[in-house]
């Protein structure tokens, strides 16, 4: 172990902005086995499920409290059209899902479906509508179909299919990556699109619209810029609030190259630490993005939503490369805790970020086998789990004293520790991560403003980075309860081994 401990200072009595339970949010593309086999296996299915529903994948996310499930995608989203599925299954139309494998879709998951899983799953929906390839009547229908009470044709058409009351739906998706699979626009192009679409998405009844316009692609500030612009530009005074309420940006991370990203479970230290910069950039990319905002929109009303974030590796040996199915190790694990660590730094403008995905697809917090449907949870699910606590409360500052201990990417630097604390409901919650490969590290963090009574740990590591779960070891990445951790003299102590992530939690007095 280092000798050096790392020092930090929190004062628990100086609240920051509230960390909005939205960064916790899920996404779910008709992609893959993401939905089918993943969260719907059909009603007639062997698999418990409930209208075909599958009962264990929701019994598992129950338990992470997820806040919000984006769908229908992702690039499907901008080639579907909502009306294939509703009504009878067996006269829903087939479609050809183009971007994902080339598969058949049957639609037998729709509308209805999403919104009884979010009710199961007690999360908020979030809609992605179609830009790229359908209409703004199609989505405003939609909106009218899902959220409006009364007698309207989409009301009465909801009616039909059995569902009399109106849904809330609040978070709508305005197209998706429009600079690229949702339909190849320019800035300025897609941004006349947002105001014209995000004007036909109407509020009805108290079900106030949250529209979110496609952003921009990693660092590519303009598009942010040109969004915030045209947010800005109205020919009339006459509108109350600003057409869009967020704007989002996608983000991946990845350790190779877009053509070989490099395995899930076979890597190097080097590559370990390239991801471990690639998934700390995301601070980078957040402060760039809130820089541009800050000029349109210096009072922080317009949020950035970071709809599409996680690991992309290339695909199991053996499985469908349309179907971007890929393992899950500590390595993951450690970029969902350094991703949560700078959101919850960012709170005062990210209101919202959707892990990519969460079922078989990408980093999902779970894998279910398709030959003996087995369902397993990953190392990133527990880091969720563990990290819960942070959901709507409040940010507390961490501050360190002199320079964390660091090592070089290239020609670039990794801070090897990552830290971050909030506090809600009379309790406080850290959460640590020990990013060096090697060496254990211990933090000393002097807590002022309030005094902790007796804490409870978690640790989650492993003997190898590349260790993960399966069906034969369902546990071998799992938390477990951390006794490396002491509390003298308002000062808190904690161990940290060798790539691991810990949460350290306590009543505040
Ligand atoms: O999450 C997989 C894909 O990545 C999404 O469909 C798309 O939006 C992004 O390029």
């Amino acid at each position: 172990m280092s000798d050096t401990a790392v020092s930090a200072v929190i004062n628990v009595d100086i609240e920051g902005p509230q960390i909005s339970r939205h960064v916790y949010g899920h996404f779910a593309e008709h992609l893959g086995r993401c939905v089918y086999g993943g969260f719907y296996v059909g009603e007639d299915s062997e698999i418990p499920n409930e209208g075909g529903i599958r009962l264990d994948v929701v019994e598992a996310l129950r338990a992470l409290d997820i806040p919000n499930l984006r769908w229908p995608g992702g690039c499907f989203a901008d080639e579907y059209h909502w009306r294939d599925g509703i009504g009878p299954k067996e006269e829903r139309p087939v479609m050809v899902n183009t971007h994902w494998g080339g598969v058949e879709e049957n639609n037998h998951f729709g509308t209805h479906e999403f919104m009884a899983l979010c009710e199961l799953l007690g999360t908020e929906p979030y809609i992605s509508g179609n830009v790229g390839s359908g209409t703004v009547q199609e989505m405003s229908e939609w909106v009218e179909y899902l959220t409006r009470e009364g007698d309207s044709p989409a009301v009465r058409e909801r009616k039909a299919n059995g569902r009399e009351e109106p849904w809330k739906v609040k978070y709508w998706g305005l197209g998706n990556e429009t600079w690229g699979c949702g339909g190849n626009m320019s800035a300025e192009q897609y941004a006349l699109e947002a105001r014209r679409y995000a004007t036909y998405c109407r509020d009805y009844g108290d079900n106030k619209l949250y529209r979110i316009a496609a952003g921009a692609s990693d660092f590519s500030y303009g598009w942010t810029e040109t969004l915030m612009k045209q947010l800005s530009h109205l020919g009339c005074q006459r509108v109350e609030r600003p057409l869009y309420q967020a704007v989002s940006v996608h983000y991946y991370t990845i350790a190779g190259t877009w053509a070989d990203k490099g395995s899930a479970t076979e890597f190097t230290e080097d590559e370990y630490y390239t991801t471990m910069w690639k998934a700390a950039r995301t601070d980078e990319l957040l402060t760039g993005h809130a820089n541009v905002m800050d000029l349109y929109d210096p009072t922080k009303e317009i949020g950035i939503v970071l709809d599409e974030w996680g690991t992309w590796w290339n695909v199991e040996p053996g499985t469908n490369p349309g179907f971007l199915y890929q393992q899950n190790t500590l390595r993951d694990a450690l970029v969902a805790s350094v991703h949560f660590d700078i959101f919850h730094r960012h709170a005062d403008r990210l209101v919202m970020a959707n892990i990519a995905q969460t079922v078989n697809v990408l980093q999902a917090m779970i894998l279910t086998d398709p030959e003996t449907k087995a369902l397993v949870l990953t190392p990133t699910y527990h880091v969720f789990q563990m990290n819960k606590g942070h959901q709507d409360a409040a940010s507390l500052r961490v501050d360190t004293l002199g320079a964390l201990p660091s090592r070089e990417v290239g020609e670039a630097t990794l801070e090897t520790v990552s830290i971050s604390a909030s506090r809600k409901d009379g309790r406080l919650l850290v959460s640590l991560s020990n990013l060096d490969a090697e060496e254990a590290r211990d933090v000393v963090i002097d807590l002022r403003g309030g005094t902790i009574g007796e804490v409870e740990s978690q640790v989650l590591t492993a003997g190898a980075l590349q260790e993960h779960n399966t069906p034969q070891s369902p546990e071998a990445v799992a938390p477990r309860p951390h006794d490396g951790v002491s509390v003298e003299g308002g000062k808190l102590r904690v161990h940290l081994p060798a790539h691991s992530f810990a949460t350290v939690s306590g009543a505040l007095a």
